[in-house]
């Protein structure tokens, strides 16, 4: 019915490196080429279905556990599925892509603590650094880079759009859909209704 094929698109990054903009910004461009998406991030699930969790290292590894099987039953019901989450150990991201049985996309957003820290939109990393807020992610709790994500941006070099134009290559190459067939049919559909 959907005509499409679910996924997950997995973003991971520290705080600050511009998860949840590059995802909706992604977002918009998908649904301009027709496909039906759902976003998970920390606003609709660490209030809800992982309410009871903090950020000690086994709280992160069951909230990422939860967002891997939730992520993969939207993929299953055929939707893209953009998740933004720290999601800041490799085990946990590798167990999310077999739970989603490989159809799975992680997205890197490689910047480094410095940059992060320099924008610090919530203010976190200066509470972190006065040692108000323990176990932060990359001043007093780790973060795994990827060994070998399938898209790397740096959200300093590159703008928000030239992100989404990476990852949308990326998924136009492993063939999840084709930009210009979707346009095409989007373009005849606006035609046929004028
Ligand atoms: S994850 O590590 O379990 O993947 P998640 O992405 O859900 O983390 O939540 C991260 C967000 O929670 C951060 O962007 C920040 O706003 C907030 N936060 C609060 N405390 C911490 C902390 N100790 N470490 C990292 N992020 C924190």
């Amino acid at each position: 019915m959907l005509g499409q094929k679910g996924a997950v698109i997995w973003l991971t990054g520290l705080s600050g490196s511009g998860k949840s903009t590059l995802a909706y910004a992604l977002e918009r461009r998908l649904i301009e080429i027709g496909q039906l998406t759902f976003a998970l991030d920390g606003d609709n699930v660490r209030m809800g279905l992982c309410k009871d969790l903090g950020f000690r290292p086994e709280d992160r590894n069951e909230n990422i556990r939860r967002i891997g099987e939730v992520a993969a039953l939207f993929a299953e019901a055929g939707l893209l599925v953009l998740t933004s989450f720290i999601s800041p150990y490799r085990a946990d991201r590798i167990a999310a892509k077999a739970t989603s049985k490989g159809n799975f996309i992680e997205v890197y957003l490689d910047v480094s603590v410095d940059v992060c820290e320099k924008r610090d939109p919530k203010g976190l990393y200066k509470k972190a650094r006065a040692g108000e807020i323990q176990n932060f992610t990359g001043i007093s709790a780790p973060y795994e880079e990827p060994a070998n994500p399938d898209v790397r941006v740096n959200t300093d070099e590159l703008t928000v759009e030239q992100c989404v134009d990476k990852i949308v290559a990326h998924l136009q190459e492993r063939g999840q859909f084709d930009v210009s067939e979707l346009r095409a049919a989007a373009d005849k559909e606006k035609a046929e209704n004028s």
